[in-house]
This record gives structure tokens, C-alpha cells and sequence, in this order.
């Protein structure tokens, strides 16, 4: 295979540039405050950045309704400023994908207000419109508890149009060659200005019929017809699809030979891995892998803990989402939209330094690419006084400075987190930054083993039995070189015994220390692991840590 596929051994970090750097006081992070924070990112080690809607925007679901597609909002800078970080980005060594919001529009945008002008108007079925209210108008609402209907009148023309998420987020009609045109269009122009990919909103949605009494079937071709665009373009940009789906539909999303999407974010495993966190028990987990195993060599999973979204658990069993909520959201504050949770990892794990490392060492070892979420490097807080979503999108703590250093302006658009054990003036860059056991410089750490194991992102794994549900034991190959890592999920300290099966399997050095195991005279291993605690070894001995086999 190709070995310039450079999202497989990537790792992206998720951010928003309203709540990244701000730079002239006006409260809002800017592209000129990121740019003065890349070096960060650099020292970090992230390789890839995902920038969130940047575009512009009225900003009632946070950029995620767009009324410009070919602007940077004016509270962000301009384009130029968004030429200038992408190149800064690039000279570093590091990529930029974003996000491409082409479900819906806000209801501000131009073509929407021309298409409700009238039933004639240019852009009229650029949008999805019904007479009647159509009978299923109260089902498929994404937002259950805050919105109220997937159709909602229009005032001005006197017609239902069509909306999977807010009301003032209207969908396009993706059916329309024009709309398609269009899209292309957007894409496009993003990568003329140095983009290396998108981050694709709401996939299912986009590719799905619309329209009174259509059925919600998917048209996977849709997705072929963009990649093939998007490629012809630029040959190593890429397409990370958001689309929390069943398993079993995972491979039209991908395309039988890859040729859809690249990536998709594993929300199967993101699901499953929070209830073997709540429970200790890593048997669902391990399934939830082995049902997401199968993809194109060229398809890549995007792994992730928590995102910008609430953590939704739709995909678990009655009783294991009631587990989790139990351990990480029992208030009714902390819950939204009847299936999921607002808050960020380190309150839900109460700040507790070793389940955080677990978890996170779990995510840098699982098969795929690892996306983390700005702030999660230092651990950084919610707040529940916000509404919905917004809890855990504060803005980066970067010292102990008035507004974190985040701005020096008065008022802030997201205020700061400034109470509590994760407030500012304790969780922050600067702080941790001096400290050598501090979460920053144990992410940094992490990150730096995880790009000298390009068998997490390329090979194929194997679940090895230990024969203890609290221990998930994962062997990953590619190029006949092998990680193996164990994470202990429970809160007791857990001896385990296994076998790789190979002569080579026979000895095992810890990636993280000197410690060198040798399998006893049948080829078993013993291996204790204290409450929590995870452990890399690279598989054949040290030889295979200086001198990795290339082929
Ligand atoms: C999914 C995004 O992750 C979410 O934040 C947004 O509200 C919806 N799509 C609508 O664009
Ligand atoms: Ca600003």
C-alpha cells in the first residue's frame, strides 16, 4: 500500500478559534491569537489540527449555522488572516482540516432568505419545502428536549421547510445538482487557501432523501462523487466523516475499496469505551472493536474520548447507559437531550489523574488515528451553567493570568472556568508547563511513544485473552513488528496471564521504563497491573525498539 497516507499515523487536535487566543481584547479568540499559539500546538506534537466553523455565521449553534461560506466571520479576522494560518501551520509540520457544514445553512444565509422570498425564487429548491405540515414533522429530531419539530413554518412564504437540527438551521436539498455544484464549489475554495480536508458534518443526514414522506434512505454515491472531486483537487487531502451509525452500514461509508470517505470517527468503540470506564468490565469494548474491524486498507478510524458534542450513549443497552450515567452524569444538569452527557473527561473522572491517564492511553493505542480535544491535555474543566453544549467549550486555560490568558478583554463570549478544582489559576499551560509530571507533559510523552508506534495506526490488531474482563489487552502488527498494550480498567490490581502465540511474542520490553519480560518455559506470561494502569511493551525485545524493521 501507499505509504504517504499521513492520516494514519496523525494525530489531530480538535479546536475552535473563538476559544483558542484572543488577541485584541474583544473577547472572542481570533486567527491571529492561534497563530501566536502553533508553536504550542508544535511542542504538543499534534500533527493535524481540526478547526471548528470559523465561517460566517449568527453563531446560534456556534458557527455550525453558516450564512457565508466564503468568509471568515469578522470577530475571527479575514481571509487573509486564515491564509496566513494555514501556511504558519504548514511550515511546522502541521495540517488543517475543517469543518464542512453542508446539511443545512443558518436561516440567515442569502440563499435561504431568497429561497422563503418566494415559491419562485432562484434558490427555492435549493431547500426542502412541504404545503402541508407532513405527519411525521415531531419524529428524527436530533436535539430532543430542546427542539420541538423537524418542520417549522415559514412566515414569509407560508410553507413547512425541512430542519433535522434547529429550526433556524435549514436543510439544504442535497439532491439538487445545483446545491452538489455548489458544495464542490465550497470545497474547493477552502483548499485554494491551504486546507488539507474536511471534517464532514451530520454525513448520514447530508446523503439522506428529504422531503415530505420520503424515506430516509442514504445515497452513498453522493459521498463517492465528493472524494473523487476532493482528490482530483489535492491528492493527499482527506475526508473525516462524522456519522454515528450501526456497524454493519460502516463499510458504505467507507466505500468497499475506499473510495468515500477516508476516515469516520468510531463513535461504536467512543460508547462502549466510557462504559468499560464506568463499569471495569472491557468485554463490550472488545466487541465494539471487533465489530468496527472491517474497513479498506486505505479507511482509517478517528478515535476520540470526548468531543465538542454532548457524549452520546444512544448505542449502548438500556442498562449500560444507566451505568454510565450513574458514574459520570447522575445529576439530571449534567445530562442532555435524554441520551448522553454535557461534560468534560476530567470531572467525570472527578480529576482523578490515573483514570485519566488510562483512558488516555487507551486512546493513543487504539487501531486508528487519536483526535483530541483542546484543553484536554491539561485537564481542563466544564461549566454546567452553560447552556447545553457550551458546558464544556470554555475557553483554553493557558495561565494564571486574568481571563487565563485567554483574553484581556472585559467581557468574554464563553466565559472562563474560575471556580472549583479545575478553575484557571489551578489548571493551566503555563503551570503545567514547569511541572514534569504534570498532565501537559505526560500527553506530550504520550504522543511522542504513539508516532514511534506506527503499528497503532497502520496494522492489524488482535484482542489477546487474559482471561479478566477488567483488562483489555490489545497485540497490534503491521510490517512484522507488534505493540502490545494492557489497560486495567477495575479498581483492583489484576495478575494476568496470556501468551502472543509467536517466538518472538516470548519477550516483551515496557515502552515507558527498562522493564524487560521474558515468558516463562511454555511461553506464558505473567503480568500484574496495579488499579488503573495501562503498559505498552514492544513485542521481540529491545532490538526491536532501536532497530524497528522497516519492511
Ligand atoms: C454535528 C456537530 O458536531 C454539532 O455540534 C452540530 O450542532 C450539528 N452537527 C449541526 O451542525
Ligand atoms: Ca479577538
Amino acid at each position: 500500500m501507499i505509504g504517504d497516507l499521513w492520516y494514519k499515523n496523525a494525530v489531530f487536535y480538535c479546536l475552535h478559534v473563538g476559544t483558542f487566543m484572543d488577541t485584541n481584547g474583544d473577547g472572542v479568540g481570533d486567527f491571529a491569537g492561534l497563530m501566536q499559539r502553533i508553536d504550542y500546538l508544535a511542542g504538543l506534537g499534534i500533527t493535524c489540527i481540526w478547526l471548528m466553523p470559523f465561517q460566517t455565521s449568527p453563531h446560534r449553534d456556534d458557527g455550525y449555522d453558516v450564512s457565508d461560506y466564503y468568509n471568515v466571520d469578522p470577530r475571527y479576522g479575514t481571509l487573509g488572516d486564515f491564509t496566513e494560518f494555514t501556511r504558519y501551520a504548514r511550515q511546522r509540520g502541521i495540517r488543517v482540516i475543517i469543518d464542512l457544514v453542508v446539511n443545512h445553512t443558518s436561516d440567515q444565509h442569502p440563499w435561504f432568505k431568497d429561497a422563503r422570498s418566494s415559491t419562485r425564487s432562484r434558490h427555492r429548491d435549493w431547500y426542502v419545502w412541504s404545503k402541508k405540515k407532513p405527519a411525521d414533522a415531531d419524529e428524527g429530531m436530533v436535539f430532543p428536549g430542546v427542539q420541538k419539530s423537524t418542520w417549522t413554518r415559514d412566515a414569509v412564504s407560508g410553507e413547512y421547510y425541512f430542519h433535522r437540527f434547529y429550526d433556524f438551521q435549514p436543510d439544504l436539498a442535497t439532491s439538487n445538482p445545483d446545491v452538489m455544484a455548489e458544495i464542490r464549489k465550497v470545497m474547493g475554495f477552502w483548499l485554494e487557501l491551504g486546507v488539507d480536508g474536511f471534517r464532514m458534518d451530520a454525513v448520514p443526514f447530508v446523503i439522506s432523501g428529504k422531503g415530505a414522506g420520503q424515506r430516509h434512505v442514504e445515497h452513498y454515491d453522493v459521498l463517492r462523487d465528493l472524494r473523487a472531486f476532493l482528490q482530483w483537487r489535492r491528492g493527499d487531502a482527506v475526508l473525516l466523516a462524522e456519522a454515528n451509525v450501526l456497524p454493519k452500514t460502516d463499510m458504505q461509508y467507507f466505500g468497499a475499496s475506499g473510495e468515500r470517505m477516508h476516515m469516520m470517527f468510531n463513535f461504536q468503540v467512543n460508547q462502549h469505551l466510557f462504559y468499560a470506564l464506568a463499569s471495569g468490565d472491557t468485554r463490550p469494548l472488545a466487541k465494539s472493536l471487533a465489530a468496527t474491524r472491517s474497513k479498506p486498507p486505505t479507511g482509517q478510524w478517528g478515535n476520540f474520548l470526548r468531543n465538542h458534542d454532548e457524549l452520546d450513549l444512544g448505542r449502548l443497552t438500556e442498562a449500560q447507559r444507566q451505568a454510565v450515567f450513574a458514574a459520570f452524569g447522575p445529576e439530571k444538569r449534567m445530562q442532555l437531550y435524554d441520551r448522553g452527557i454535557r461534560r468534560r473527561l476530567a470531572p467525570m473522572l472527578r480529576g482523578d489523574r490515573r483514570r485519566m491517564a488510562l483512558a488516555y492511553s487507551l486512546l493513543f493505542s487504539l487501531p486508528g488515528t487519536p483526535v483530541l480535544r483542546y484543553g484536554d491535555e491539561l485537564g481542563m474543566g466544564d461549566d454546567l451553567r452553560l447552556k447545553e453544549r457550551t458546558a464544556a467549550r470554555t475557553p483554553m486555560q493557558w495561565s494564571d493570568e486574568p481571563n487565563a490568558g485567554f483574553s484581556t478583554g472585559e467581557a468574554l463570549a464563553v466565559p472562563v472556568i474560575d471556580e472549583g478544582p479545575f478553575a484557571y489559576p489551578l489548571v493551566n499551560a503555563a503551570r503545567q508547563r514547569g511541572d514534569t509530571d504534570s498532565m501537559l507533559n505526560w500527553t506530550e510523552r504520550m504522543i511522542r511513544m504513539r508516532k514511534e508506534c506506527p503499528e497503532l495506526g497502520w496494522g492489524d490488531f488482535e484482542v489477546i485473552d487474559t482471561g479478566n474482563r477488567g483488562v483489555l489487552a490489545l497485540c497490534t502488527t503491521w510490517k512484522n513488528n507488534s505493540v502490545l498494550t494492557l489497560h486495567n480498567f477495575s479498581g483492583d490490581s489484576i495478575t494476568i496471564r496470556f501468551t502472543l502465540g509467536t517466538e518472538r511474542g516470548r519477550h516483551l520490553v515496557n515502552l515507558f521504563s527498562s522493564e524487560r519480560i521474558e515468558a516463562d518455559a511454555r511461553g506464558r506470561h505473567e503480568v500484574t497491573l496495579e488499579p488503573h494502569a495501562y503498559r505498552w511493551f514492544r513485542v521481540g525485545g529491545l532490538d526491536y525498539i532501536l532497530h524497528r524493521r522497516l519492511s
